[in-house]
């Protein structure tokens, strides 16, 4: 198994690509930490991974706050005795993140705190864990849009994914003689609820996003997680710094 006794925790795991990736990573042999704000959702993947015979252990978390950011890692430690892998998974984008010209300050911060500062909180508290253990891998989910500007726009997810991009590369820079490895992912539309359940309603706006993408659809959980699985795996140990971009050739598109 390409994860045999990893521990990873996956934050935002109760739904979407972080349900999936706690599932992937379980079948592969990890430690799951489910570090996830709706509990539901959590303790459901928690579930789901016992029931397919993996291990995972669910922690209530909101990654925009410090404790609960500290306590996460802690739990990681104190239940499976390591942390091999931090996957920062957990965003958002709301509907009320538009233009810079009509998006409120709140909408703002909220977007930042959860997508920005959750990422910082994180690797504040796991990345002195394997800079001890000599070895540990961050995986930053970032997105297409911190590379391409939209005339649809969502301004405060766009400059936040932006951030994490570049803060991806400070980490590798700073770690990386530790044997720390960041990495960042920067997957395509993806048929997960953050994405659906807004373009369900808008057949305009789907359309329009399927018509740039070469392949004619949206990506899949899976093909964004395959990626994380060998960034979280001995098989990406001198991948260091890099960004994968998954999106089905949109990023390539000019007609
Ligand atoms: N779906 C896409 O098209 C797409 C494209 C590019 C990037 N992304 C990014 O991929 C990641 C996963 O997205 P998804 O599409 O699977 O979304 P999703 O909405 O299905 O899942 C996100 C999960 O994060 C959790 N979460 C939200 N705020 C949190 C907080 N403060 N603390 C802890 N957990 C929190 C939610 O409860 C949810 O379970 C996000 O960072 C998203 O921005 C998604």
């Amino acid at each position: 198994m390409r994860l045999e006794d990893k521990v990873a925790i996956i934050t935002g795991a109760g739904s979407g690509m972080g349900r999936v990736a706690a599932q992937m990573f379980a079948a592969e042999g990890a430690k799951v930490v489910v570090a996830e704000f709706d509990e539901r959702g959590g303790t459901e993947t928690e579930r789901l991974v016992a029931d397919a015979g993996g291990e995972a252990s669910y922690i209530k978390t909101d990654v925009s706050r410090e404790g609960d950011a500290r306590a996460m890692v802690d739990h990681a430690v104190k239940r499976f005795g390591r942390v091999d892998v931090l996957y920062n998974n957990a965003g958002i984008m709301p509907e009320a993140d538009h233009s810079v010209t009509d998006t409120d300050v709140a909408v703002w911060d909220q977007v930042m705190a959860v997508n920005l500062r959750g990422v910082f909180l994180g690797c504040k508290y796991a990345i002195p864990r394997m800079v001890e253990q000599g070895s540990g891998s961050v995986i930053n989910i970032s997105s297409f849009v911190a590379i391409l500007g939209c005339s649809v726009p969502q301004d405060a997810y766009t400059a936040s994914k932006g951030a994490v991009l570049s803060l991806t590369r400070s980490l590798a820079v700073q770690f990386g003689p530790n044997g720390v490895r960041s990495n960042a992912i920067c997957p395509g539309p993806i048929e997960t609820p953050l994405l659906m359940d807004w373009l369900l309603k808008d057949e305009a706006a789907k359309q329009l996003r399927l018509a740039r993408n070469p392949t004619g659809r949206f990506g899949k959980p899976e093909e964004i997680v395959n990626a994380a699985v060998y960034l979280a795996s001995d098989e990406s140990r001198w991948t260091n710094g890099a960004q994968f971009v998954i999106d089905g050739g949109i990023t390539v598109n000019y007609f």
